[in-house]
Order: C-alpha cells, then structure tokens, then sequence
C-alpha cells in the first residue's frame, strides 16, 4: 500500500525530498528522474527498491489529485454588499426578532462557538447562557422541549450551489414556485428573497421552540402557534413592525434599500435579505490548506493531511458522496446516524411517541427517503461539533468511524458523549431512540454505505486531513460580534 511506503520513506529522513517531489509531481506530473534527482538531493542514499514505492506512491496521489474537486473561485459566491452586510449583522445578533426578546440568530450560530452552538441539539428561547454554557432556563418561561435537530454552522452557504437548506433541504431554490423557493410556508412566502439563506432566515423567527415563544406569551408566539405567518397580524408583520419602530433601523434600511422610504416601508423580505447578505459574505471560508493545496500550493498541506487526503478520495470512499469543491453532492443519503433527542413527531409502525425523525421523507413524503440527511459540506469541520443531524457524536473520530460501520456504530453508540444541557423533564426523553433495539435496526436497515475497511493508522491521516479543512479566519470570529444591537437589547445570552 502506498501509505505505508509514504511512511517508510519519510522514517528514513527522505520527507522532504518526498514531499518536494509528490508536491511537483501532483501539480505537473514531473518525470520521475526529476522526483528522483530531489530525493537523491537531499543528500541520503537510496535503494532501487524504495525508489519504486515513491515512483508507486505518486502515481497513488496522481489518481487521489484526478479526484479533486476545482478550487472555489468568488464567481462560485453571491457577490458582496458591505451595507446590506452591516445592517444583517446587526439583526442577525437582535434579539428584537424573537417573539420574547431573549434570543438572537446568533444563540444557535454564534461566531465564538464555530457559528453555531456547541451542543448536540439547541436549547431555544427561555435558556439561558452560550453554547456549552446554555442551561434550559428558570421558572415559567424555561423551555418545553429542546430543539429536535444539531444547529448546524453557517460557512460557505452563500455559495451558488447551496440550493436546499436544513438537514432535510426542506427550505429550498424552486424557480417553479411564485416566490422562487419551496419552503414549508407554501404560497404564504412573500416574494423578493433574493437568495435561499435568506428565505431560510424567514423560518427560526416562527418556531415558537426556537424564537417566537409559546402561545399566551407574546403575540408573535400567538401568531406562530396559529399558524398564523404572513399577512397583517402574522409573525412577519409583526417583526417588521418592531424593526420599523426603532428609529436607527429606519435609517439603515434607508440608506441600504432604494424602496424604503418611510419607517412602513420596511418587510420581513428585507429583514431576511439583509440577514442572508451578511451570513453569505462574513462566514465564506474557503481558505483552508485544502483550499490553498487545491490552489496550486502543493506544499500547504502536511504530508499527514496529503495521505488522508488520498484516503478519503481514495480508499474511504468519502467522496462519493462528500464530492465537489465544498465536499457535498449536495443530496441526501442515509447513513443511520444514531436518533436522540425528541425526534421530529415521525413514528415508525408500532410507535406513537414521535421521536423518530424521517429526515427527507417528511419533505418527499417519498418513503424511500426514509432516514436520509443532506451531506453536510466538510469545510470548517473540526471546529463545528458535536456532529450528525442531530449532534449524537462530539468526537470528529467518533463520526468518521461511524461511518466505516453504521449498522455496527449503531449497537456501541455510547450516549454519554451527547452535549444536552440537563434537565429533569427533558432527560428522560433523550436516548429512548438510541437505547431501542427496534427502532436501531430500522435505522441500521437502511444504511447506504457498505462497511469500509480502513487500518487505524489510515484514519488519523483522514482527521488529519479533515483539520486540514478548517480556514484560519474561522478559528477566531470574536470580531464578527456587533458591539451593540439598535434595540438596545443585551447581546450577551
Ligand atoms: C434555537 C436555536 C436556533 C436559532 C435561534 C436559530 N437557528 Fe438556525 N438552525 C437551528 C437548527 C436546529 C437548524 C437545523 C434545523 C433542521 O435542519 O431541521 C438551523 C438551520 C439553519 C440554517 C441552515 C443551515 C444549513 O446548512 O442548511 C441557517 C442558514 C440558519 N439556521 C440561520 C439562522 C438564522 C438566520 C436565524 C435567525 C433568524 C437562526 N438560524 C436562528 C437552530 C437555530
Ligand atoms: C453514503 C454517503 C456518504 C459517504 C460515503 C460518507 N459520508 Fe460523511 N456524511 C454523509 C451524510 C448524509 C452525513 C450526515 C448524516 C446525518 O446528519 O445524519 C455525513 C456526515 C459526515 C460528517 C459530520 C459532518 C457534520 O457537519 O456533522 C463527517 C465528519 C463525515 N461525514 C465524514 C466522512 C468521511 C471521512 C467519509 C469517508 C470515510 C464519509 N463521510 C463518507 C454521507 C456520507
């Protein structure tokens, strides 16, 4: 096998000659007398025989690089627009638009928590506190039920290709619907969305779980447990409402929308576009070493993150589904990613506790979807755990293993790892999936991966390679954080 050369070659104190050689070799295909005149370069001496397994292990990253995708270019994202970013920012960290004005946007996708919130499943409005540090809040207003699905993180998600949104792609670009997009909302949603995130950005503010509130605490909540979104009275309106009448609000959708003139003029659509601006141009990241090798930098990866690259384009199988530059296909695969948490009210025959989730087939209502989420894109991904629809897994291991053998992942799940903030009436529910042998093989039966034989060795290389896919502007996001909100509501959670 080609690492275990790779490896030999580089115990011998040949790593840099190596590495200048599979980094010429993999941008230019150079002849192997010149990948040998740099071995020998190096000043050590070589057999014949090891010079075969380097000749061997180029030609194995020549097949891996054949592979990869093409590099993101700014043509591949919506194109910038530093107003509309500001103004999105700053609603983006209001808690204005939350029925009881005590959750923001950014409590699920927070810059200081990888953009979005460090547990498994979120804790909605009526928490209290930041990521790992959230609680389920006090007295009569702590919260009912946790969120049913992981918040996921925000990168990237301006680019073109991120055309159906949430886990189960249920917000998505639809050209033959009125408004451009199939959401969940039908015909109620207004037209003028000018891009999925900010269709997407439309919904949080109507989960009475995640912002709107309960019925009987605030009107917008009222309105949101009616199903009650568009028109006078609706949960947009509303909000719009409340913006409207914050005097520098006003002034900043002035000075960024051409058709608002007057505090009235200011709608939800607005509201949305803005957010959708400012998460599509500040949370790109497409600067990782991946990025850079992907580049030309031939050099910018370690030769570690090189060989679990050629892993994962190789013998993992990963790209077959985590294809294309930002790493998904962009569909919807089932890979039995253990269920915990209170589910999505789906319930397999014999149940009636709604604590399955379908994924895709509540959008399809096509069973053969049954259990499938969307393959999320890599980038960034070491620092958005926990990870899986539902963030059952808090080591990036503990996933990636998971999917050499889901249907045997599934029987050693170990619960103990889920990030949920305790609480005593919503324990109890959490692991009732996970710890039932039923509904574990109803999950394990329809698994789309054929297990995959990897050596341990060959898996430090893919984690390698996956820390290899973090861009360096992400790891520190504390500048993203607006000062102050024009609410004036406190940003801290
Ligand atoms: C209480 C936590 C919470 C709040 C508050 C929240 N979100 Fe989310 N967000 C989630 C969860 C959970 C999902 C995934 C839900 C699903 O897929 O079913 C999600 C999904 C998303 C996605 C889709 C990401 C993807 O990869 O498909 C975007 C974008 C997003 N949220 C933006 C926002 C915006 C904008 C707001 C404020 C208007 C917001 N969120 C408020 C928890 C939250
Ligand atoms: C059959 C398609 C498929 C293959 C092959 C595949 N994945 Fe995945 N992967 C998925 C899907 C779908 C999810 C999300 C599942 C869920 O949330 O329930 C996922 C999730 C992940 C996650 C968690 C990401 C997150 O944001 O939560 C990582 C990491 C990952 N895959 C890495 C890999 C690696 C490494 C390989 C190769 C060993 C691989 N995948 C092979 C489809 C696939």
């Amino acid at each position: 096998m080609s690492y275990k050369t790779v490896d030999r070659v580089s115990r011998s104190g040949l790593s840099l000659g190596l590495r200048l050689g599979l980094g010429m070799a993999l941008v230019s295909l150079v002849p192997v007398t010149t990948v040998q005149a740099q071995v020998r370069s190096s000043g050590k001496k070589m057999n014949p025989g090891s010079a075969i397994q380097i000749v061997e292990s180029i030609k194995t990253m020549n097949r891996a690089d054949s592979l990869l995708p093409p590099p993101a270019t700014d043509d591949d994202f919506f194109p910038r627009d530093a107003a509309k970013e500001g103004l999105g920012r700053l609603l983006f960290f209001d808690k204005i638009l939350s029925g009881n004005m005590n959750t923001s946007c950014a409590t699920c996708h927070h810059p200081l928590a990888g953009t979005s919130d460090g547990l498994s499943l979120p804790v909605g409005e009526g928490g209290l506190g930041l990521s790992t540090t959230r609680d389920t809040g006090h007295g009569p207003d702590r919260v009912h039920e946790r969120v049913p699905r992981n918040a996921p993180h925000v990168f990237n998600l301006g680019a073109f290709e991120f055309t159906q949104l949430f886990h189960d792609g249920r917000v998505a670009l639809d050209p033959s619907q009125p408004s451009g997009f199939a959401t969940p909302a039908g015909n109620d949603l207004p037209l003028g969305l000018d891009s999925p995130l900010a269709a997407q950005a439309m919904f949080p503010i109507t989960s009475g779980a995640e912002m709107a509130g309960q019925s009987g605490e605030n009107s917008v909540g009222d309105a949101a447990a009616a199903g009650q979104l568009a028109g006078p009275g609706g949960v947009w309106d509303q909000l719009a409402g409340r913006v409207s009448s914050i005097p520098e609000y006003v002034t900043l959708f002035q000075s960024v929308y051409p058709d608002v003139q007057v505090a009235s003029d200011i709608t939800i659509v607005h509201i949305a576009n803005a957010i959708g601006s400012f998460e599509s141009g500040v949370w790109r990241a497409d600067n990782s070493l991946f990025d850079q090798y992907l580049r030309g930098d031939r050099m910018a990866m370690s030769p570690k993150a090189i060989k679990g690259m050629s892993v994962f384009y190789g013998a993992g199988g990963c790209a077959s589904c985590h294809s294309g530059t930002f790493q998904t296909d962009q569909s919807f695969h089932a890979i039995g990613m253990p269920q915990i948490g209170p589910g999505k009210g789906n319930n397999l025959p014999g149940y009636s506790d709604g604590l399955d989730d379908f994924g895709r087939e509540g959008v399809t209502g096509d069973m053969a979807d049954r259990f499938r989420f969307r393959t999320p894109t890599l980038r960034n991904v070491a620092i958005t755990g926990p990870w899986g629809h539902d963030g059952a897994y808090s080591t990036l291991r503990g996933v990636v293993e998971h999917h050499l053998n889901p249907a045997a992942a599934l029987e050693t799940y170990d619960t103990a790892q889920a990030v949920l903030p305790s609480d005593p009436a919503l324990d109890p529910i959490d692991f009732i999936c996970a710890n039932d042998p039923v509904r574990r093989a109803a999950l394990a039966s329809a698994v789309e991966i054929a297990p995959v034989n990897l050596t341990n060795g060959q898996i430090d290389f893919l984690i390698e390679f996956l820390y290899a896919l973090t861009d360096r502007k992400s790891i520190d996001m504390r500048l993203d954080v607006p000062e102050s909100v024009p609410s004036g509501l406190p940003l801290a959670e």
